[in-house]
């Protein structure tokens, strides 16, 4: 496989679930918020990114007759997730990268969770597929996240692996623009307590989600994780939107 996103949370598909723990949170708390937003219930829903399943049976079992197409760029993923689900004609499930996906027929909702930070340029993508529904709803993982991850590679004058999340409120602005007001949005902040850097950085490698930026040069971490000898709590600044016609 030779996109390098693809192959690591291909990889990571087994185990997935047993730790990605944020994520479960930041789907169930999603769903909760997409239900009460009171939209008109859709006949015809896609997913991008849907990984291991986590926000995709939450989707079926608020919409358990509507059509779901579950997408991800990894395969491993969308086998996992086909595997969560008895076979019905109304399910279906494809490797594609979601940068570019075209849905026909025009899902009623184009929805995501915790997958969008991947995507640079972000915003082509989220016009091309708003252009494509009547509602895009998705959450991201957002600038601001691994403070102390951050802040502990900035002491020693580096910049960390990690990939650039986009900012909140640039972000807000653009989906404003895009969806000429008719948006929600909320932010929320989860933490995981970790007991060193080691637990940290391997909780990334055990999702998947450790894909270094391009350009980033491997450093010895002894460093970084001396600063943490006490722990490291993890927040992950989530972003909630909802565009809708
Ligand atoms: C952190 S996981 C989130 C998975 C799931 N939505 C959840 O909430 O648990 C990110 C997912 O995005 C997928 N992904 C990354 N880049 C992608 C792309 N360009 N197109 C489609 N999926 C992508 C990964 O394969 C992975 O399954």
């Amino acid at each position: 496989m030779h996109d390098p996103v693809a192959a690591r949370f291909s990889e990571a598909a087994g185990r997935y679930e047993q730790v990605a723990r944020i994520q479960a949170q930041a789907a169930f708390q999603f769903d909760a918020w997409l239900a009460q937003l009171g939209l008109p219930a859709p006949a015809c829903i896609a997913e991008i990114g849907c990984g291991t399943g986590l926000f995709t049976r939450l989707l079926h079992a608020r919409h358990p007759a509507a059509r779901l197409h579950a997408t991800d760029l990894a395969p491993a993923m969308v086998e996992r997730c086909r595997a969560g689900f008895p076979p019905a004609p109304h399910l279906q499930f494809t490797v594609c990268d979601g940068r570019y996906a075209h849905f026909e027929p025009m899902p009623d909702w184009i929805v995501s969770t915790m997958c969008f930070q991947w995507f640079d340029p972000l915003l082509p993508a989220l016009e091309q597929h708003f252009s494509g529904t009547r509602v895009l709803a998705f959450s991201i993982l957002l600038d601001g996240s691994f403070t102390e991850w951050r802040a502990a590679h900035e002491r020693l004058g580096r910049v960390p692996g990690l990939h650039a999340c986009p900012d909140y409120d640039t972000l807000l602005r653009a989906c404003d623009t895009l969806s000429g007001g008719r948006m929600d949005t909320e932010r929320i902040s989860l933490t995981e307590q970790h007991p060193d850097g080691q637990s940290f950085a391997r909780s990334l490698r055990a999702i998947g989600a450790d894909q270094p930026r391009a350009g980033h040069q491997p450093a010895n971490l002894r460093p970084v994780f001396r600063q943490m000898e006490q722990g490291i709590a993890a927040n992950y600044e989530i972003g909630f939107f909802c565009l809708h016609k």
